[in-house]
């Protein structure tokens, strides 16, 4: 069981539409996959196609030790293979003053997913924009992480204080995170300044930038709004093309 964090205190980054189409290209290719929305924005769940603001349970009850995970689960139909989901809303933006209570409060991810034991193959962790308690129980949860960063100007603004983050969390929670690789979204090869960035990245992550690169398309911004992963909503689309040979570089371990 993989269990992968996607983590980047900026917004709009490209992390939950990384989540959730990887997350569906794995499970076109058979893998059982769960994603997890830990988001109050709950846009990983509106993008899976569930009604997030109306749901009673989500990841929050089960923080909260209320409910136990299984009872949160959200069968995803798809044609090709389903997969499972864990949601959120903005119910779980409470979460950083009730769960700072409790005592333990950064393992309380990882013990919810602990009860699944090994029913998946990949569990794909969508974190908030920020590095908070949020963030901190996904990388205590994670064996690794994925940070996903848009070709923009100030693309790596910020990541120092992210890896500080880890550098806390692999000193006194999860000695075994790793960085699985940095991806780049929103990429447009004909501007000069996406490739002076992607020049700038690669600098400063060396092998660990992804050989695949997420073209900046428009299906991508669509699909969400219809509930759909790029496959469903658009499976000739650069998105659907970029996502499949993300998750092949991923599945294969492989790397520049
Ligand atoms: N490669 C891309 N091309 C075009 N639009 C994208 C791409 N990746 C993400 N988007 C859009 O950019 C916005 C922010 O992406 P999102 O995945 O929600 O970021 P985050 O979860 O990091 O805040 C969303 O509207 C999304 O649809
Ligand atoms: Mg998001």
């Amino acid at each position: 069981m993989k269990i992968i964090a996607f983590a980047n205190q900026k917004g709009g980054v490209g992390k939950t539409t990384t989540t959730a189409n990887l997350g569906a290209a794995m499970a076109d290719k058979g893998h059982k996959v769960l994603l997890v929305d830990m988001d109050p924005q709950g846009n990983l769940s509106v993008t899976s196609g569930v009604k997030a603001h109306e749901l009673e349970i989500t990841i929050y009850e089960v923080l909260k030790e209320e409910i136990k995970i299984n009872e949160t689960i959200i069968h995803v139909d798809r044609p090709n293979g389903d997969i499972d989901l864990v949601p959120s809303n903005l119910n779980l933006s409470a979460s950083e003053t009730v769960l700072n209570a409790k005592p333990g409060r950064e393992f309380l991810l990882k013990e919810a997913l602990e009860e699944l034991e090994n029913e998946y193959d990949y569990i794909l962790i969508d974190c908030p924009p920020s590095l908070g308690l949020l963030t901190i129980n996904a990388l205590t949860a994670a064996k690794e992480y994925i940070i996903p960063l848009a070709s923009e100007y100030l693309a790596l603004y910020g990541t120092s204080q992210l890896l500080q983050v880890v550098d806390i969390v692999r000193k006194r929670i999860n000695p075994d995170l790793e960085m699985l690789g940095v991806v780049i979204t929103q990429y447009d090869g004909r501007k000069i300044h996406c490739r002076d960035i992607v020049e700038q990245i690669q600098e400063h992550f060396g092998d660990k930038v992804f050989k695949t690169m997420i073209r900046s398309n428009i299906s991508l911004t669509e699909a969400p709004s219809f509930g759909q992963d790029i496959f469903i909503y658009k499976d000739s689309s650069p998105g659907a093309e970029d996502y499949r040979a993300l998750a092949e570089e991923i599945m294969k371990g492989a790397k520049v």
